[in-house]
């Protein structure tokens, strides 16, 4: 199977992923894109030899449709079978994302359906949540929404911020994703929950 990944910033998780694609893993990157020139994770994937593209947002303006057509020509020769959004903070229309239904996971980092949308650290902590984590999920229309597979949760400690919160979540994303899309890639959707 070949896997695009989108990013927007570090990549932390499209590293995480790539990585755990190896040996006897049925899947391999094809592409890393970034709609960010700046995402310090195109270097990364670089580094790794994987190709890397580029599509911008901003010439689409409000034209989103345009800008995911352009995201559908730079992934046309890459052939991907799924997408991973991975800190990747486009929007996607619904046309675009019926388009790859059932092919197109992300990770979010909340325990969904809570705290859909940004912020989840500090609106967890502002609830007094004494548990948060993340969740990965197939991408649907409705925002931060689909079939859950696979959620990691932590403790929320006293003295959070939610920069140390984030950071909490963020040990577990590494180990989620790779282990949800491990499983997806082999035709198993049952969601898998993880105590961090
Ligand atoms: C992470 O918190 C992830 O949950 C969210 O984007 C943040 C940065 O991810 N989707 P990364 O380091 O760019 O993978």
């Amino acid at each position: 199977k070949r896997v695009a990944i989108f990013i927007s910033g570090g990549g932390s998780n499209m590293i995480r992923l790539l990585d755990s694609m190896t040996g006897d893993h049925p899947a391999r990157v094809c592409v890393v894109l970034s709609n960010n020139p700046k995402a310090g994770g195109l270097e990364r994937a670089e580094e790794r030899g994987v190709p890397t593209e580029i599509v911008r947002h901003q010439p689409f303006g409000a034209d989103t449709s345009g800008f995911e057509h352009a995201i559908l020509g730079a992934l046309a020769e890459h052939k991907p079978d799924i997408i991973c959004l991975a800190g990747f903070m486009r929007i996607l229309t619904a046309e675009f994302v019926n388009r790859w239904r059932g092919k197109m996971l992300n990770i979010h980092p909340s325990l969904l359906p809570k705290y859909k949308g940004l912020h989840t650290h500090a609106r967890a902590l502002a609830a007094g949540d004494t548990v948060h984590g993340c969740t990965v999920h197939e991408v649907t229309p409705a925002l931060d929404d689909g079939p859950i597979l696979g959620q990691a949760r932590v403790p929320v400690l006293a003295g959070d911020t939610a920069e140390t919160l984030a950071a909490r979540v963020l040990v577990q994303e590494h180990i989620l994703y790779p282990m949800v899309l491990r499983r997806f890639v082999g035709g198993d959707t049952a969601p898998v929950f993880l105590d961090g």
